[in-house]
C-alpha cells in the first residue's frame, strides 16, 4: 500500500515539474529577462494576487529589477527600475502600448487607452480642452470651488465615514462638471450603477451570470443607455449651458470633433479616471495629516494665511490655489507614501528590445512604479510622511517622478485632480478638527489602497 503511495507520489511531482517545465519553454526565447512563468494557465497569478508587493520584492531579490512573471492570463514582465520605466512610458511608438487587462478594455469600452496614432491625439485633444490645466483655470476652478463650499458644509458634531464621504465628492464633482443642472437624486443613482461597472474593471473576464464581470457587463449597458439619453435631450434643447457635454455635442470650435459613441466614451474616461485616484488621494491625504499635526498646523496656516486676503464669500482663484504649495506637496507625499498607483501596464506590439533582454509581441509589461517610490536613494526615509521633500526644487519635475506617468500618455487630468484635492483640505482645515474613531480596521494597501469598513473620524468646528 505505501509502494502505491510512493508510485502516485512520484508520478505528481514528475508530472507537476514536466508541466512547469513545459510552460517555461512554451515562452521561452532567446535573451529573455529572468524569472518563472509559473503553473501552465494560471502562471504565479495567486502568489501575485495574495502577497502582491511582497511578491514583488522577493523576485526582485532572486532576479533584479526586471523579471519576467505570468500572472492574470498572460505572460508579464516586471520593472522596478526608474530609468526603464521611463524609457518604457515614453517609448510607446518603440512598441510598448497601453495593455490593460480583458475585463477593464472591455468594460470601459473603445477609451483613450484603446486607441493610438492619429486617433489617440484627436481624443487627447479633446479632453486637454475640456479639463487640462487651461481648462481648469478658466472654467473648472470656481465650480470646483463652489461644489466644496456647499459639500462640506454641515459636518459638526458628526461622524463621518471619510472613504464613503470622499468617493461621493469625486464621483459627483466630475458628474456636475459633465452635466452641470441635472438633480441631485439623478447623480445619486446614476452613480450606483456606474460603480457596479467600474468594480468590474478588475474581475475575470467571465460573461456569466451571477458574476461580478456579468453585473459589470449589464451595467454598462445601462450607464451607455442613459448618456444617450443624455445627448439627445441637449441635443432637442435650445438652452445653451456651460458644462462638457455641452462642449462635446455643441463642439463649437470644431477642432476635435467627436461622433455620439466617442462622446460617451470620453464621458466615461473622465468619470472613471478622475474617480478612484481623486477619493483614495483625497482621504489618505487627511489620514496622514491626522497622524501628523505638524504638516497639519502648517497646511492650516497656509490656507487661512489665504482666507485672511479675502472678502467673507469670496471665491477661490488661480492665484490662491498656486499659493497652496504647502497642500500640492502634502498630496503629492500621500500619492508616493500611499501608492494610489501602484503601476501602469503596457502591451509589446511587436518584439522589443528592453535594457538588452528581448520581450515577445503580445507580453504585458507592468511599470512597477510603488518600488520606486519607496527607493531610499530617491527618497530619504522613503517610509516616512515627509511632504518637505516636495518642496525642494525640482523634485515633482524628476525624470524617476511617475505619480502622473510620462511621455505621450502622461495624465492629462493632473492639475484638475490636484485642485479638487487642494481644495477638498482648503475647505476641511478651516472649518473643522477631526480625529479618528477608535476600532477603524486596518488599511489595505494593494491592489487598491481601501478602508475596508470605512474611516470614520469624528468632526467638530474648528
Ligand atoms: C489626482 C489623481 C490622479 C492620479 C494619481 C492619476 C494618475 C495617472 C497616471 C499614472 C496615468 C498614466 C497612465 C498610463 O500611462 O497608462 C494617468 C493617465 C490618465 N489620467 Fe490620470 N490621474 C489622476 C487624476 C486624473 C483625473 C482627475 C482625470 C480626469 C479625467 C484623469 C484622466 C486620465 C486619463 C484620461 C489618462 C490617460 C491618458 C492617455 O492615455 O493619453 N486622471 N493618470
Amino acid at each position: 500500500m505505501l509502494t502505491v503511495f510512493y508510485y502516485v507520489l512520484a508520478f505528481t511531482i514528475s508530472a507537476f515539474l514536466a508541466l512547469m517545465k513545459w510552460n517555461n519553454l512554451r515562452y521561452s526565447r532567446e535573451g529573455m529577462p529572468p524569472g518563472s512563468l509559473g503553473w501552465p494557465f494560471v502562471g504565479e497569478t495567486l502568489r501575485f494576487l495574495t502577497q502582491g508587493p511582497d511578491f514583488m520584492k522577493g523576485r526582485k531579490l532572486r532576479h533584479g529589477s526586471l523579471f519576467k512573471t505570468h500572472a492574470l492570463g498572460s505572460p508579464i514582465v516586471v520593472s522596478m527600475d526608474p530609468d526603464i520605466n521611463r524609457y518604457v512610458l515614453v517609448n510607446e511608438a518603440k512598441g510598448f502600448v497601453p495593455g490593460y487587462p480583458d475585463s477593464m478594455r472591455k468594460i470601459l469600452g473603445t477609451n483613450i487607452a484603446e486607441v493610438h496614432g492619429a486617433v489617440h491625439k484627436r481624443i487627447r485633444g479633446s479632453l486637454l480642452s475640456l479639463i487640462g490645466p487651461m481648462a481648469v483655470k478658466d472654467h473648472l476652478l470656481p465650480e470646483v470651488d463652489e461644489f466644496m463650499s456647499s459639500f462640506l458644509h454641515n459636518w459638526d458634531g458628526k461622524i463621518i465615514d471619510l472613504q464613503e464621504k470622499t468617493v461621493q465628492m469625486a464621483f459627483i464633482i466630475s458628474m456636475k462638471a459633465v452635466v452641470e443642472d441635472e438633480p441631485n437624486s439623478f447623480l445619486e443613482s446614476f452613480k450606483a450603477i456606474f460603480d457596479k461597472m467600474a468594480l468590474a474593471t478588475i474581475s475575470l473576464p467571465f460573461n456569466i451570470p451571477g458574476t461580478q464581470y456579468y453585473r459589470g457587463m449589464k451595467a454598462r449597458g445601462k450607464v451607455l443607455t442613459i448618456l444617450r439619453e443624455l445627448i439627445a435631450k441637449r441635443r432637442a434643447s435650445s438652452a445653451t449651458h456651460n458644462d462638457i457635454l455641452e462642449k462635446l455635442v455643441r463642439n463649437e470650435d470644431g477642432k476635435y470633433k467627436l461622433d455620439d459613441e466617442e462622446i460617451m466614451e470620453q464621458i466615461i474616461t473622465i468619470l472613471y479616471s478622475g474617480y478612484e485616484t481623486v477619493s483614495t488621494t483625497t482621504m489618505m491625504a487627511i489620514k496622514y495629516l491626522c497622524d501628523n499635526p505638524n504638516f497639519l498646523q502648517a497646511v492650516r496656516d497656509e490656507h487661512f494665511a489665504i482666507l485672511q486676503k479675502k472678502l467673507p464669500g469670496e471665491r477661490l482663484n488661480w492665484d490662491d490655489y498656486k499659493n497652496m504649495s504647502q497642500t500640492r506637496a502634502v498630496i503629492l507625499e500621500t500619492m508616493r507614501l500611499a501608492s494610489v498607483v501602484s503601476g501602469v501596464m503596457r502591451r509589446t506590439a511587436n518584439d522589443v528590445e528592453l535594457n538588452g533582454y528581448m520581450i515577445p509581441k503580445g507580453w504585458r509589461v507592468y511599470v512597477y512604479t510603488r518600488e520606486t517610490n519607496y527607493d531610499p536613494i530617491l527618497y530619504e526615509e522613503p517610509l516616512t510622511f515627509n511632504p518637505r521633500r516636495w518642496l525642494e526644487k525640482g523634485l515633482e519635475t524628476h525624470n524617476h517622478n511617475l505619480l502622473f506617468g510620462a511621455g505621450g500618455r502622461v495624465c492629462p487630468g493632473k492639475e484638475w485632480g490636484m485642485l479638487k484635492v487642494s481644495i477638498f483640505i482648503h475647505n476641511f482645515v478651516t472649518r473643522y478638527r477631526w480625529e479618528e474613531v477608535q476600532g477603524n480596521k486596518k488599511l489595505v494597501k494593494f491592489p487598491r489602497v481601501l478602508a475596508p469598513e470605512g474611516l470614520h473620524m469624528k468632526i467638530t468646528k474648528y
